[in-house]
């Protein structure tokens, strides 16, 4: 099964992309966690894209595309997988075409610009494992802490208020474009994203059973 999850910052790719994940037993590929892996581990790329990143904008498609190219080649891709985060602009999605990647289905995660901005001041990430919670709708039973890890939970450098609403225009202005892209292709499917995150999982998982 490959599977693109589409959708706004914080529509819920992440939330959703790990328990599908775990589910269907193929990896996700998120790259904005590969890009603020490679920042945190102080990689040449890494130093390249901090300042990008941190300010809402997207990274280069050359550079996005060539993480992407490299990283699909990995084994534990043979049997599919789950994008998140990418493909982001026209160009993106056409380089995958060139790759020769056939698709199943396009999830676009549906949630008004005004819920995101609630969302994304509310989440917490873990700063060593990663997993994503919400201090009012998914929070730690340990607090600060991860309940997965122990890790403490930390607020995401692109999640001030100013940042998220650059992302948002972003989105709009290069990412949204991707929704006609796909539908002409034929494997777009929309999904309520302001549902309960274990509907929103079903709804997906029943675009990928039909
Ligand atoms: P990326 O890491 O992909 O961030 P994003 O697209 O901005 O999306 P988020 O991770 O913020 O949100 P999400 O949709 O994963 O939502 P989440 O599940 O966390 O990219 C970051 C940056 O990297 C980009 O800005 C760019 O600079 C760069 N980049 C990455 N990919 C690129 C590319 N292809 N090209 C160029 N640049 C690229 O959920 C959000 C919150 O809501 C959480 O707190 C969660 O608990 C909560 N929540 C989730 N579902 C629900 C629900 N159903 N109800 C209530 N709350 C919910
Ligand atoms: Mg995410």
């Amino acid at each position: 099964m490959k599977l693109i999850l589409l959708g706004a910052p914080g529509a819920g790719k992440g939330t959703q992309a790990e328990i599908i994940s775990n589910k269907l037993n193929i990896p996700t590929i998120s790259t904005g966690a590969i890009i603020r892996e490679s920042i945190k581990s102080g990689s040449e790329i890494g130093k390249k894209v901090k300042s990008i990143i941190e300010s809402g904008n997207l990274v280069s498609d050359e550079i996005v595309i060539e993480i992407i190219e490299n990283r699909l080649k990995e084994d534990d891709c043979k049997n599919g997988f789950i994008l998140d985060g990418f493909p982001r602009t026209v160009a993106q999605a056409d380089a995958l075409e060139e790759l020769g990647i056939k698709i199943d289905v396009v999830a676009s995660i549906e949630v008004s610009d005004e819920d995101i901005i609630k969302r994304l001041s509310g989440r917490r990430e873990c700063a060593n494992c990663r997993a994503t919670y919400h201090i009012e709708n998914l929070p730690s039973k340990k607090g600060d802490i991860c309940d997965k890890c122990d890790g403490k939970l930390i607020r995401r450098a692109d999640d001030e208020p100013e940042t998220i609403k650059n992302r948002l225009s972003v989105y709009h202005e290069q990412t949204a474009v991707l929704k006609d892209y796909y539908a002409k292709k034929g494997n777009l499917k929309l999904v309520c994203g302001t549902n309960p995150i274990d509907q929103i999982t079903n709804d997906i998982i029943g675009t990928l059973e039909k």
